[in-house]
C-alpha cells in the first residue's frame, strides 16, 4: 500500500563522518566532491575525471536499505541497520543523500591514527603520487563491509581485483595495491558501525522517512525529493519539464561536461517502491530505481547471463548508484540491459496523473533518445519473464578493455530448440552498437525458425544479420569492425551452445 507523504521539509538531512549537516539552498545542488572540498574544506577526496571514471573520488555512503529475499518472497526490510557502499562523488548531488551517512577518507581515522587499510597502504608501498589513494581506500573499506566478505577472512586478490575496477591509479602500479588489500586482517578492522554506530543515525532517518522534500535555492532552482511514488507521481505531472534523477551517472556526466543544467530536477532517492527486486514463478520484477549492484546479488542464480553482463557493467561504484530505469530511459544504442530486455520482451509499467499502463519494451523506442513516455510520466517497474528451460540465451559485451568500458557492440541471443534439439522453433536476436537504438534483427530471426541448428544455418543468418544493421564508426570501433560482430556473433552463439571449438 502506498504511504502519504506526511511532513514536508525545506532542507536535506545528511550525515557526514558522524556529523548531522541540513543542507539548503545552493549548496543542495552541489555534486558530493564539491560540497566536501569546497564546504567543509574536506579535501582528502580527490577530483579527476569529474565522470565517474577513475574513483579517486570514491566515498561511501550507508542508508538504512531493505534487502532483497533471493528466495522470490520480496523485499525485507534491514531497519535500524546502515549498509554502506563505495560511490563516485563527483557524480553524485547532495540532494541525492538525503537520509544518507558519507563516510569520507577524512572519517576513516581514529585518535590520530590510520585505519588498517591506510596503514596496510602505507607498509604495502600501494601509493606513490597519491592522488588515487584516497578514493582506493576507500573502496576497499567498502569491500570489507561488504555483504560478502565473511568478517574471520583477509580480501582474495580476486575479490580486489574485482572491487577496483573502478578504481585507476597511474604511477603505483596495481600489485602493490593488491598487497596492501590483501594484508588487511578483517579482524582486527574496526566496522564503520563501531566507529558510528547505526542506531542514533538510523532512528533520525527512519523518524523522517516519510518526509517530502522540496529544497529550493536563491537563483529559483528547485528539487523534489518525494518519499513515495504517488508524491513523485504527482510531482513530474505538475512539473513535467523538470529533470528526473535516479543514481545520476548519466545525469552527473552531462551536468559535468557543461551538457546540461537542470533547474527543476525530481529525485527518486527516497523512492523505495521503486527499488525492489522480487521473483515470482517464470517472472522477475525490478523497481526502475533499483540500483545495478543490488539486481546483480539478487539475480545471480535466476538469470546468470544476465549477471555475467552487470559485473562487467561500469564498475563497482557505478552498479551502486546507477539504476535499470536510467539505463532505459537514457536511451542510448550501447545500453547494456537493454539487448537482453529486448530478447525477453520486458515489459516496461510506467505511471502518470492518468493511472497505469504496461508496454513491451519491443515498441518503447522510436528512434535516437525517442521513446513513448510523456512528459508527466515516470517508468516505475520493469517486468521480465525469465528464459524458459527449452530457451537458450547468450549475452555478448564486445569493448575494447573488459572492465569499465562501454560496450562496442552488444548482443543478445535467445534461441528455442525442439525436443530433439535439432530444429530451431524460435529465434530472438537483439544488437547494440549498429543503429540509433538497440535493434531486434526480424528477418535474421525468421531465416533462422524452422531451421537446424547447425554451423552452416548459424554462419548464413550471421550474413543476413549485416544487412539488417547499419553501424557508424566511432572512437570505439569502426563500421567494418562492427558489422564482422554483426556477422561473427551468431557463429560464436553456436560454438557457445554446441561447446565445440570452431575450426
Ligand atoms: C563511468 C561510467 C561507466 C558506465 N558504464 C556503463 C556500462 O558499462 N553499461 C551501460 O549500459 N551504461 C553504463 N554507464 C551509463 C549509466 O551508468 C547507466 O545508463 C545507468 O543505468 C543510468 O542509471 P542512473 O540511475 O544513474 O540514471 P540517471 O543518470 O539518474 O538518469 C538517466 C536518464 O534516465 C532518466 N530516468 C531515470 N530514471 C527514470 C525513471 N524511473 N523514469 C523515467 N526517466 C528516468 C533521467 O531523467 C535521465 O534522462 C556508465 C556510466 C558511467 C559514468
Ligand atoms: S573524479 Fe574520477 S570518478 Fe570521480
Ligand atoms: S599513486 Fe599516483 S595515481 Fe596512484
Amino acid at each position: 500500500m502506498l504511504q502519504s507523504t506526511n511532513t514536508s521539509r525545506d532542507h536535506l538531512l545528511v550525515f557526514i563522518n558522524g556529523q548531522r549537516h541540513e543542507v539548503a539552498g545552493l549548496n543542495a545542488f552541489l555534486t558530493l566532491s564539491d560540497y566536501l572540498r569546497l564546504r567543509l574544506g574536506q579535501v582528502g577526496t580527490k577530483i579527476v575525471c569529474s565522470e565517474g571514471d577513475c574513483g579517486a573520488c570514491s566515498v561511501l555512503v550507508g542508508r538504512v536499505e531493505d534487502v532483497v529475499d533471493e528466495s522470490g518472497g520480496g523485499d525485507k526490510s534491514r531497519g535500524g541497520k546502515l549498509i554502506y557502499r563505495a560511490i563516485d562523488s563527483c557524480i553524485q548531488f547532495m540532494y541525492q543523500l538525503d537520509r544518507a551517512h558519507v563516510v569520507s577518507i577524512e572519517g576513516l581515522k581514529r585518535n590520530g591514527l590510520l585505519s588498517p587499510v591506510q596503514d596496510a597502504m602505507v607498509k604495502c608501498h600501494g601509493s606513490q603520487c597519491g592522488f588515487c589513494t584516497p578514493g582506493f581506500v576507500m573502496t576497499m573499506a567498502g569491500l570489507l563491509e561488504g555483504d560478502g566478505v565473511d568478517r574471520g577472512e583477509a580480501l582474495t586478490p580476486d575479490q580486489l581485483r574485482d572491487g577496483l575496477t573502478g578504481n585507476l591509479c597511474r604511477c603505483t602500479g596495481y600489485v602493490q595495491i593488491i598487497d596492501a588489500g590483501c594484508a588487511v586482517d578483517p579482524g582486527k578492522t574496526a566496522r564503520l558501525s563501531e566507529l558510528y554506530p547505526d542506531g542514533p543515525i538510523a532512528d533520525v532517518f527512519n523518524s523522517h522517512s516519510q518526509d517530502g522534500v522540496v529544497v529550493t535555492a536563491d537563483d529559483g532552482r528547485t528539487v523534489a525529493i518525494p518519499a513515495n511514488l504517488d508524491a513523485a507521481v504527482a510531482f513530474k505531472a505538475a512539473h513535467p519539464g523538470c529533470t528526473v534523477v535516479a543514481g545520476a551517472t548519466d545525469i552527473g556526466v552531462q551536468r559535468n561536461k557543461g551538457k546540461i543544467d537542470p533547474r527543476e530536477v525530481l529525485c527518486l532517492a527516497n523512492v523505495g517502491e521503486m527499488m525492489g527486486v522480487s521473483y515470482a514463478g517464470s517472472n522477475l520484477t525490478v523497481g526502475a530505481c533499483a540500483n545495478w549492484s543490488r539486481v546483480e546479488r539478487s539475480i545471480k542464480d535466476i538469470v546468470p547471463q544476465f549477471h555475467d553482463v552487470l559485473t562487467v557493467f561500469g564498475s563497482p561504484q557505478i552498479r551502486n548508484a546507477g539504476t535499470i530505469g536510467g539505463n532505459i530511459a537514457n536511451a542510448s544504442p550501447i545500453a547494456d540491459s537493454v539487448p537482453f530486455l529486448l530478447v525477453m520482451g520486458a515489459q516496461l509499467e510506467i505511471v502518470g496523473p492518468n493511472g497505469t499502463r504496461r508496454i513491451d519494451i519491443n515498441d518503447f523506442y522510436t528512434g535516437y533518445k525517442q521513446f513513448d513516455l510523456s512528459a508527466d510520466e515516470l517508468i516505475a517497474r520493469v517486468h521480465i519473464p525469465l528464459p524458459t528451460e527449452a530457451q537458450t540465451l547468450r549475452l555478448y559485451k564486445v569493448s575494447r578493455r573488459r572492465d569499465l568500458d562501454i560496450s562496442t557492440f552488444t548482443a543478445a541471443v535467445l534461441v528455442e530448440l525442439d525436443n530433439a534439439g535439432e530444429t530451431i522453433r524460435n529465434a530472438r536476436i537483439a544488437y547494440g552498437g549498429v543503429a540509433a537504438v538497440v535493434l531486434r534483427l526480424p528477418k535474421t530471426e525468421a531465416f533462422l525458425t524452422g531451421k537446424p541448428f547447425e554451423e552452416s544455418v548459424l554462419r548464413e543468418a550471421g550474413q543476413l544479420a549485416r544487412t539488417e544493421v547499419t553501424p557508424i564508426t566511432d572512437v570505439r570501433g569502426s563500421a567494418d569492425f562492427r558489422l564482422q560482430l554483426a556477422e561473427n556473433i551468431l557463429a560464436k552463439f553456436y560454438f557457445d551452445c554446441a561447446q565445440k571449438t570452431p575450426v
